[in-house]
């Protein structure tokens, strides 16, 4: 870079100020500027609500639906995957309802009906196919939601479409493997998810930034 010319006045920072004054903590810049890009940020900030509901009421029915799953172990084990990764889900969007200005709901009573996909409740009878049925439509519900908040913020709300995006990523590796159980269990038709174990249970590669299985 060229020396600055002695005697030339200093360059202006164009991003030193802004519409937000210096120390008002009324305002978040954080917010502005999704604004001034298009966002809605009160109806994302709903959105984000109703979406965390969702993964949160999934998280307590899927354990429900594992313990159900018994006598599969295979079956059991890729449920809980996807139950833990449904907590994960929760865990990275919340914070950021709050970064946005909002706030899941005081009473846990709310959370859970405004949340944004039906209640995964056990079928009855509790038969695996109807059990890994009830898995794959919730995770079919959680990709309508992730691939809506995907589409409001990408390329205008960059925090919250990596978030979405990376949700969304399970969600759909959670849809193909209740699509192979299911058509093995219920149809016995062979319909590969490509879909190996986690590492652990729950590694959630993508919301918790963990290593892919790439071995
Ligand atoms: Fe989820
Ligand atoms: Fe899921």
């Amino acid at each position: 870079m060229a020396a600055r010319p002695k005697g030339a006045s200093a360059p202006t920072k164009p991003h030193a100020t802004g519409k937000t004054k210096p120390g008002d903590t009324s305002e978040r810049v954080g917010v502005v500027e999704l604004e001034k890009r298009g966002v809605n940020v009160k109806d994302l900030v709903e959105k984000l609500i109703d979406a965390a509901g969702a993964e949160f009421t999934t998280y307590y029915y899927y354990t429900i639906l594992r313990m159900y799953l018994a006598g599969h172990e295979d079956y059991k084990e890729i449920c809980e995957d996807a139950r833990l990764e449904d907590r994960a889900h929760f865990e990275l969007i919340t914070p950021r309802i709050y970064e946005l200005g909002g706030s899941i709901p005081r009473d846990i009573r709310d959370f859970a009906d405004r949340a944004g996909c039906p209640d995964a409740y056990l079928p009855n009878p509790p038969t695996a196919a109807a059990i890994l049925t009830v898995l794959l439509e919730a995770e079919r519900c959680a990709i309508r939601t992730w691939s809506e908040i995907c589409d409001l913020t990408i390329g205008k709300d960059f925090r919250t479409y990596d978030m979405a995006s990376r949700i969304l990523q399970e969600e759909t590796e959670h849809e193909a493997w209740f699509i192979e159980l299911l058509s093995k269990e219920r149809d016995n038709k062979i319909v590969p998810s490509g879909h190996f174990r986690r590492g652990t249970p729950g590694d959630a590669p993508y919301s918790k930034n963990r290593g892919f299985y790439n071995p």
